[in-house]
């Protein structure tokens, strides 16, 4: 295992802790303190703690040195790397640990806990790839970056103890409603803990102005599409000045019904095109795109609500040209 220079993080205000963290384990974030403080201000009395997709080992060890873990700490991880990265951490800080290999709860046949702290990875396929998050560290959660949670949801009762909880983050970077969803089928009380907001990593933002770059295109060539059709005698001319009128509207926010020519539906459309900010054209194309006006994006824009474009039912032939 490569070594790295030990590295600091913060537990809570006052608290900060060394960890052993070579390259391909994942590195904490503001999602773990978060996750790491929502359990400590939820538990009162220690427990047997399961540590799930943990990583270097940091939120089992927060909690152990909280007097939150009845010794010794439970924790698994899918990549062989954090296993020996835990079992070094938990050394550092002389903590008793049981640490195994494998996915979910693959590991855990048998057991069960009072306390499962779920951290696997939950943000969209697409999305960890174009962070820097999860450079070398497993992360197969779907399309929507909601499969793993979910399944670890759908299993979690089978491993804990009468009266048990299980924790577990729910990221704007996933299909929140279908982790939720999922979470009250299988729970009778689901609460929320936590909730924090940070800004997206700039290559998140440029990622979103690829997008909008590319969604611009799809729409001006859909504007002079339906306009040369709806000019000409085809059968489809009344469609496409529908869609026409239907786009411009898309862009400039006002009504473009009968009383305006088409030429200057065309005009003021193509004039404010450019201009649409990327907050609006996430809302607006996915509006024209569910209706068939222009084709889907290969991803959506990220940080403005999953819902608007709900990847998961893509298909290939749904895909713009542009972006393949
Ligand atoms: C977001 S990181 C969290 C790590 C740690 N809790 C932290 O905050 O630093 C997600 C972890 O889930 C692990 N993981 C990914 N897929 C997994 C799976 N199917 N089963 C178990 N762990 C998995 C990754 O290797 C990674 O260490």
């Amino acid at each position: 295992m490569s070594e790295q220079t030990p590295y600091k993080f913060n537990i809570d205000n006052n608290r900060e802790i060394l960890l052993n963290l070579p390259e391909g384990v994942f590195v904490p974030t503001g999602t773990t303190t978060n996750l790491i403080n929502a359990v400590k201000g939820y538990l009162k009395e220690p427990g047997k703690v399961l540590d799930l997709g943990a990583g270097s080992g940091v939120v089992g060890i927060a909690l152990y040195l909280n007097s939150l873990v009845k010794s010794p700490l439970y924790a698994s991880d899918l990549s062989e790397r954090s296993i020996e990265c835990i079992q070094k951490n938990a050394e550092i800080h002389q903590i008793p640990v049981v640490t195994k290999t494998g996915s979910l709860f693959e590991p855990w046949n048998g057991n069960t806990f009072d306390y499962i702290v779920d951290d696997i990875s939950g943000v969209a396929e697409e999305v960890a790839a174009l962070s820097q998050w999860f450079d070398n560290v497993p992360c197969q959660s779907g399309v929507d970056g909601a499969d793993l949670v979910i399944m670890v949801l759908q299993e979690a009762s089978d491993y804990l103890n009468p009266g048990g909880v299980l924790f577990f983050p729910v990221l704007s970077l996933s299909n929140s409603e279908r982790i939720l969803n999922t979470a009250h089928q299988h729970f009778g009380q689901v609460k929320l803990l936590r909730h924090e907001e940070w800004p997206l990593p700039k290559e998140m933002y440029q990622h979103n102005d690829e997008v909008a770059h590319i969604m611009k295109s799809n729409m001006g060539e859909a504007l002079s599409k339906n306009y040369d059709v709806a000019i000409s005698d085809d059968e489809k001319s009344v469609i496409a000045e529908k869609k026409l009128r239907d786009i411009g509207t898309a862009i400039e926010g006002v009504g473009y019904g009968d009383g305006y020519e088409l030429d200057d539906v065309l005009q003021g459309a193509l004039n404010h095109l450019d201009n649409m900010a990327n907050w609006m054209l996430h809302e607006e194309y996915s509006y024209l795109c569910f209706k068939g006006i222009v084709p889907r994006t290969r991803f959506m824009m990220v940080g403005f609500g999953w819902e608007k474009h709900d990847y998961s039912y893509c298909q290939e032939q749904d895909l713009s040209p542009a972006c393949s």
